[in-house]
């Protein structure tokens, strides 16, 4: 069955970047130009999957109306001329058919998948966060597709991390498969270093069959006393296989200042434009 829609869990607080969340959502923080959100989004693009349902909150009209069309700035660049930017910014409203669903009260990542369920319906769909933007999206998502078309399983994209930072992220136990493909055998949400069952972290992109829903349900608050996706993910593994594999390219963390930071660097060295004054103006820092 072809994968159709993607959810995007976009109604947290943000309140590792308090106060600039206040009224701002993380999502839309710009990675130089472009809202970290639309990094997402382009990605399921990219792969032909252009429904994308948003679980949001109050707060967070900003990311409908950057999906939107907005005539009064595009009139304003016509008169412009600037036909470049324009076009883009249409293009991207014109792609995505976006859905927006609330999540009234906050219980977690789990919890905000659940939200989506009635959207989703009976068939598989991806799952993506804005946590973490990837240096190779395409390639990735399609590794994802094609894992589940081959194997008709959920699938869950992984990275190594430094053994110290285990406790930033979900952790998996996994076992060889065949050629690059992992079977999922535990996972841990956010573990202590020395609990960890190895130095592999959910980065945020997942593909589930529709069975996860009944498992979020089953789901009893976790770390943090939310409903964890990761531990639905682990109540799935007992009716279902669920494969994995780590992700090509790096994986650029977002959420927390000094990660968003070092991810907004990195972008911006390597843009033709600005990169090469950037790097002689933090020589002189
Ligand atoms: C969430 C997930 C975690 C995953 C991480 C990736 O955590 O719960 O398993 O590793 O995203 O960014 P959060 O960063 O929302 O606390």
């Amino acid at each position: 069955m072809k994968v159709r829609k993607a959810v995007l869990p976009v109604a947290g607080w943000g309140t590792r970047f308090l106060p600039a969340t206040k009224s701002m959502p993380k999502e839309m923080f710009p990675l130089i130009d472009k809202p970290i959100v639309q990094f997402i989004v382009e990605e399921l693009l990219s792969v032909g999957i252009d429904n994308i349902i948003f679980v949001t909150g109050r707060h967070k009209r900003a990311i409908e109306d950057h999906f939107d069309f907005n005539p009064d700035l595009e009139n304003h660049l016509q008169q412009a001329g600037k036909e470049n930017l324009l076009e883009d910014l249409k293009n991207l409203s014109a792609l995505i058919n976006p859905i927006y669903v609330r999540q009234k009260t906050q219980k977690g990542l789990g919890h905000a998948v659940s939200v989506a369920e009635t959207v989703v319906g009976n068939e598989p769909f991806v799952v993506a966060l804005g946590d973490v933007v990837l240096e190779k999206p395409e390639e990735n998502m399609k590794k994802l597709l094609g894992i589940f078309e081959e194997f008709k399983g959920s699938v869950i994209a992984l990275t190594e991390v430094p053994p110290d930072q285990v406790s930033k992220y979900g952790v998996a136990k996994v076992k060889k498969l065949k050629g690059d493909v992992l079977i999922v055998e535990d996972l841990v949400e956010k573990p202590k270093p020395e609990e960890a069952p190895s130095n592999l972290a959910i980065v945020g992109r997942y593909l589930f069959t529709p069975s996860i829903f009944p498992c979020i349900s089953e789901t009893t608050p976790g770390k943090g006393g939310e409903i964890q996706l990761t531990d639905a993910i682990r109540l799935l593994l007992r009716e279902e296989k669920v494969y994995a594999f780590k992700i090509e390219g790096k994986a650029y963390d977002t959420g927390n200042p000094l990660d968003y930071l070092k991810t907004l660097i990195s972008f911006a060295l390597r843009r033709e434009d600005i990169g090469r004054d950037l790097r002689e103006f933090i020589k002189t820092l």
